[in-house]
């Protein structure tokens, strides 16, 4: 998709359409007016006639309006003006670019960016619209025989602003929201793929192409030096699948050479049956979604690479599948940590916290700014928190703060649960320094109670994505969260930089 910004009239837009808002009851945006005037009142007259009453996610589409230069107009619902904020943008953005997707011109010329939204800037409204845009054309069909072709699909997006003062701030909202959506792009393409294509072999692939692309350093552990290591946890997961584990570490080095990076870790459990501790049947192909967290770290080296962030960011990603096979890891086992601290595995299906617990660990010889890890952790955060936030805990509150701003900022929200000490006494083991389940009471607590006694060298972020990285349903596949959030941390990271 081809992007650009304007500035200028409406009626005098050379375009296969152009696309004006309308709130409800039957009220003209502010471009819908300047139409309406050069058209002498063929949109209002049409709303007086009862053609639409402007409620969000209708439209109408409308041939030869008279007095204009494009070829069509496209009207968008908006709902009550009173209450159209940023998911009521959002929602407006996305049917205008599906609509005139399959409207069948090339171009469409979007003035619903002019819109005011309060405490949001123009920079902000391209950047959401840009991304909500891509967003609302993605399409996984890779793995299809017939494509469902788009007969006339749309090629160019033009965005435009009041003022020519605008501009450049416009300019750099675009150019943010393409390397952001590029980053859930990536995300989603690696999460919907299968288990049995996107294995850990395939994510390390994928990595090198990544780096190779945006020239990052790579660097890829096998079997053998995570044994070295003394990651024993991570290979505990492992042992009962044929795919090689792997564990992958990616750099982009955007600042000074002294500058301490930013880690970002993500679980790559390409495959979670549970292990010896056996899921039910039911939806269990959606732990093909396991690897999220690994995706959304990759898809965040994308962004923060195509934005060229002045920042030093380092992503990590163990990377396994959880499988029952003969020699899998049982109920009971006591597995010796990289950090020396001794684990009693009594259910094997909470094997999250033992990949990342050691990848935790090999994070500190980076001398970390922060790190925060993202994972698909706990059934129990979906109770809590459903597909609306990610669930967030930390043991550092203004980085806690820091990401609930980049989560309000990107709209890919997060919500923070206590860490307090009085859940650490759940995790208390008869045979082992900790056992890796807690109980059913506060899973999601319990879990990052767990991963806590990893982080003490450093400040710490834990994302738990299990509500917010799919969909599943009529609407299954994954949602690219949280790259934007994580995309919005690091930009506010780079800005505030000395
Ligand atoms: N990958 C799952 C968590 C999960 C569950 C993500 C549902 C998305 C949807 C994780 O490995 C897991 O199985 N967690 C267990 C932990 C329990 C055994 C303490 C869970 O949440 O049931
Ligand atoms: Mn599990
Ligand atoms: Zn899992």
């Amino acid at each position: 998709m081809e992007f650009s910004i304007r500035s200028g009239s409406p009626e005098k837009q050379r375009s296969a359409c152009v696309v004006l808002g309308i709130f409800e009851p039957r009220k003209l945006s502010l471009p819908a007016e300047v139409v309406d005037h050069a058209a002498r009142g063929h949109l209002s007259d049409l709303l007086r006639r009862g053609d639409m009453e402007g409620k969000a996610g209708t439209t109408l589409l409308l041939h030869n309006v008279p007095g204009i230069l494009a070829d069509r107009v496209l009207l968008v619902g908006l709902g009550k003006e009173k209450e159209f904020r940023e998911k009521e943008f959002r929602a407006a953005i996305s049917t205008a670019v599906k609509t005139l997707n399959e409207t069948g011109g090339f171009d469409g010329t979007l003035y619903l960016t002019e819109l005011t939204i309060k405490k949001r800037d123009v920079a902000w409204r391209v950047r959401q619209a840009t991304m909500v845009a891509l967003e609302a054309l993605y399409r996984f069909d890779r793995l299809k025989s017939k494509k469902e072709d788009v007969r006339r699909p749309l090629r160019k997006l033009t965005f435009c602003v009041e003022r020519r003062n605008e501009l450049a701030a416009a300019e750099d909202g675009l150019l943010q929201g393409q390397a952001i959506a590029a980053g859930s792009g990536l995300m989603k393409d690696l999460a919907n793929l299968p288990s049995n294509i996107c294995t850990p072999g395939y994510l390390a692939e994928q990595a090198r192409e990544l780096a190779d692309e945006h020239s990052l350093g790579i660097e890829v552990l096998e079997r053998d030096a995570m044994e070295a290591l003394g990651m024993h946890t991570l290979l505990s997961v492992a042992k009962g699948s044929h795919e090689p584990p792997k564990f992958i570490v990616l750099k982009h080095s955007g600042g000074k050479a002294d500058d301490k990076p930013i880690v970002l870790v993500g679980k790559g459990v390409t495959f979670d049956t549970g292990g010896i501790s056996l899921k039910p049947a039911p939806e269990m192909d959606e732990m093909k979604f396991d690897m999220s967290g690994a995706a959304s770290v990759l898809g965040t080296m994308k962004a923060v690479a195509a934005m060229k962030l002045s920042l030093n960011v380092v992503a990590v990603v163990p990377a396994t599948e959880n499988m029952p096979g003969g020699g899998a890891t049982k109920p009971g086992d006591v597995v010796t940590s990289m950090s020396g601290q001794t684990v009693e595995i009594l259910n094997t299906d909470a094997e999250g916290r033992l990949i990342l617990c050691d990848a935790l660990t090999y994070v500190e010889r980076f001398d970390p700014a922060c790190v925060i890890d993202v994972a698909t952790l706990t059934g129990a955060c979906v109770i809590a928190l459903g597909h609306v936030a990610t669930g967030l805990l930390a043991n550092t509150d203004s980085l806690a703060r820091e990401l609930l701003d980049a989560g309000q900022e990107a709209y890919d929200r997060a919500w923070q649960l206590p860490l307090w000490e009085d859940y650490q006494e759940l995790l208390n083991s008869n045979f082992a320094d900790m056992a890796n389940i807690g109980g059913r009471a506060s899973g999601t607590i319990t879990a990052s109670c767990f991963l806590s006694r990893f982080t003490k060298k450093y400040n710490w972020a834990h994302l738990d994505i299990a509500g917010t990285a799919y969909r599943s349903g009529k609407e299954k596949g994954s949602t690219g969260r949280p790259v934007p959030l994580l995309a919005h941390f690091l930009m506010a990271r780079a800005a505030s930089r000395p």
